[in-house]
């Protein structure tokens, strides 16, 4: 949820560039409005409604080698180039971006109108910039400093003032900032995969942090101006990872890299024994998942495996939620947070409510260094970085760190015998060649979902491990393609959902090999019964299915639990080539962005 950036490089650098490339590179956290100030003896600001490409087009060269940056995702005031950031103060001497929200902002703009303040725009970011020129006290850091003593809320911020030039001063508080340092001057951005193509050498901010980034190098002190001292640590991901490597777009290169992905989560995690993961807490009594979306999709899916293999009772909650129903739970409880970002509001609260119980806790993530990782020990999915708002490789990543979770829970608890533990052992190393199988089938996939590309609606079903999978995929379909999209338990139709039927509506059935089997082709005879067409996905050996339904999309033939995570790859897919084909902005679908931020 909007992307802040920020660069200082030698007095003969140009900002300018940097920024408009870190600021792309962030577009993905937002896309309403783009903007970036630049010092140049006096603050220069250019902003513009949409994205980062109109910014670029309408815009002059500015001189300068310091600057900051937003790609905004609205929250207060609607997309406008008047409530785009940077904010400045009335004379213009100060600049801030932000992400995050000030929620008593209305009260400290109606103390500064009264002092004089002019206010330009609908935003609770402009309160920072006037509020630091009211403390100013010849310096910027301590300047900054006051002013967080005032506001409430979630913040990263930058700014800079012309009155203490070639500095910025970052500060965070509930959202992320990660500073760079590169052989061409400090990076600042929302996240490492903004600035992977400048260094790999990266400080992240903790909460309640500010840092002075001049000529002379970081300084780092908490806000009430405690002395730290930050690790430089080294990320591993490669900067290619995070360009589209000729792919039109990120999305169907990050389902494209499903297969390395997959064999990167289990490299070193598969041992004689199964499974070897590094944070496991088999005494559990009782498993608590919670996440938001995909990831929460992710969790529920955790819930069948981890019952079936090592018989702890699970519970799946939607982080939003979940903080708000009064939760019970108890010391012997285990949560467990998913998050790709691990950035995500309502999950890191979710998390953090936690801590007041005293259970034991872990997150699932996959940005290193991102906010759940400094407050939980994590199992890292290790999908890198995620640019396209859709997940696809992310999800997968984080079925398969689900499976193994399942299994060496299994193990520890002797649910699982080290025979049954090797065959699934066995089974998941199949997973990523099965993947690239199911890739190779994309041209298939397309052709069906072309057919069905005009369609109005879409109904996905499954049943026991495939039911999170239809929820996901009528995700993935109705996020990027703007098609009403629905998933539910086949089961479940005749009580209510089945009125959704009518000649010709598309309903894709995930059918495939498993103890629900003969079941789904009930279901799916119900539906046809009712006039649906079936897209039916199925093993590459079913011979009945044909029968059935209208059209097939094949998987191998697969472990039961192992063959979701090729129905997604099938359904990833499917969703990419209808949205494709109706010409949607499959990177930036409307109205979100990637990492959310804000409650
Ligand atoms: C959908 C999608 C979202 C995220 C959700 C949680 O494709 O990406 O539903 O899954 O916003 O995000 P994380 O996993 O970062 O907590």
């Amino acid at each position: 949820m909007c992307g802040i950036v920020g660069y200082l490089g030698g007095s003969s650098a140009a900002a300018q560039p940097v920024l408009f490339d870190l600021l792309k590179r962030l577009e993905y956290r937002g896309y309403d409005s783009a903007g970036i100030a630049v010092m140049n003896g006096s603050i220069q600001v250019l902003k513009t409604k949409g994205s980062v490409n109109n910014l670029m087009s309408e815009t002059p060269i500015l001189r300068g080698c310091c600057g900051i940056g937003h790609t905004r995702w609205a929250t207060h005031g609607k997309p406008s180039s008047k409530n785009a950031h940077p904010h400045c103060c009335d004379t213009n001497k100060i600049a801030v971006v932000h992400n995050g929200i000030i929620e008593n902002y209305i009260e400290i703009r109606d103390k500064l109108i009264d002092l004089g303040h002019k206010f330009r725009s609908e935003t609770d970011t402009e309160v920072l910039p006037h509020l630091i020129e009211e403390n100013y006290n010849n310096d910027l850091e301590s300047s900054v400093r006051q002013a967080l003593s005032m506001v409430r809320g979630s913040y990263a911020l930058a700014a800079i003032s012309s009155n203490d030039p070639d500095k910025i001063v970052v500060a965070r508080k509930d959202s992320p900032l990660v500073l760079g340092l590169g052989e061409t001057g400090f990076f600042i951005a929302s996240d490492v995969s903004g600035i992977l193509k400048y260094t790999k050498d990266v400080i992240f901010l903790n909460d309640r942090e500010l840092a002075v980034i001049s000529h002379n190098g970081i300084e780092i002190t908490t806000l009430d101006g405690k002395k730290v001292d930050k690790k430089i640590e080294t990320i591993k991901w490669n900067a290619e990872s995070a360009e589209k490597s000729g792919y039109p777009h990120f999305m169907l290169k990050e389902i494209f890299e499903q297969p390395d992905v997959i064999r990167e989560t289990f490299s070193g995690r598969m041992s004689a024994e199964g499974v070897d993961l590094e944070v496991v807490m088999p005494d559990a009594r009782r498993i608590i998942i919670t996440a938001c979306g995909t990831s929460y999709h992710a969790g529920l899916f955790g819930r069948y495996v981890i019952e079936r293999f090592a018989r702890i009772p699970v519970n799946v909650e939607i982080a939003s939620e979940f903080r708000y129903i009064n939760p019970i739970v108890n010391s012997s409880d285990l949560v467990i947070g998913i998050t790709q970002s691990g950035e995500t509001a309502d999950t890191l609260a979710a998390v953090r409510e936690v801590n007041l119980e005293k259970s034991q806790k872990f997150g699932i993530v996959n940005v290193p260094g991102s906010s759940i990782t400094r407050e939980s020990q994590c199992l890292f999915t290790r999908a890198g970085p995620e640019i396209g708002v859709a997940a696809t490789k992310s999800f997968t990543s984080q079925l398969a760190v689900l499976l193994l979770l399942a299994v060496q829970l299994g193990r520890a608890r002797k649910e699982m015998s080290t025979a049954d533990a090797n065959d699934f052992v066995y089974d998941l190393k199949q997973m990523s060649g099965n993947i690239q199988r199911v890739l190779n089938e994309a041209d298939n996939i397309k052709k069906c979902a072309l057919v069905f590309a005009d369609a109005d609606q879409f109904l996905f079903m499954g049943r026991g491990a495939n039911y999170p999978i239809a929820l996901e995929g009528a995700l993935k379909l109705k996020e990027i393609s703007y098609i009403k999209a629905e998933g539910f338990p086949a089961g479940e139709l005749k009580h209510g959902p089945l009125a959704l039927i009518y000649d010709g509506v598309p309903v894709v059935a995930i059918a495939t090999e498993g103890v629900t089997y003969e079941k789904m082709l009930g279901n799916i005879k119900e539906i046809k019964a009712r006039g649906a067409t079936v897209i039916g996905i199925a093993n590459e050996s079913d011979t009945k299915i044909e029968k059935y339904v209208d059209r097939v999309l094949r998987i191998p033939d697969s472990n039961p639990w192992i063959s979701p995570v090729l129905s997604s790859v099938v359904l990833q897919l499917f969703a990419y080539y209808v949205a494709d084909y109706k010409g949607c902005e499959i990177d930036k679908p409307r109205n979100l962005a990637k990492s959310v931020t804000v409650e």
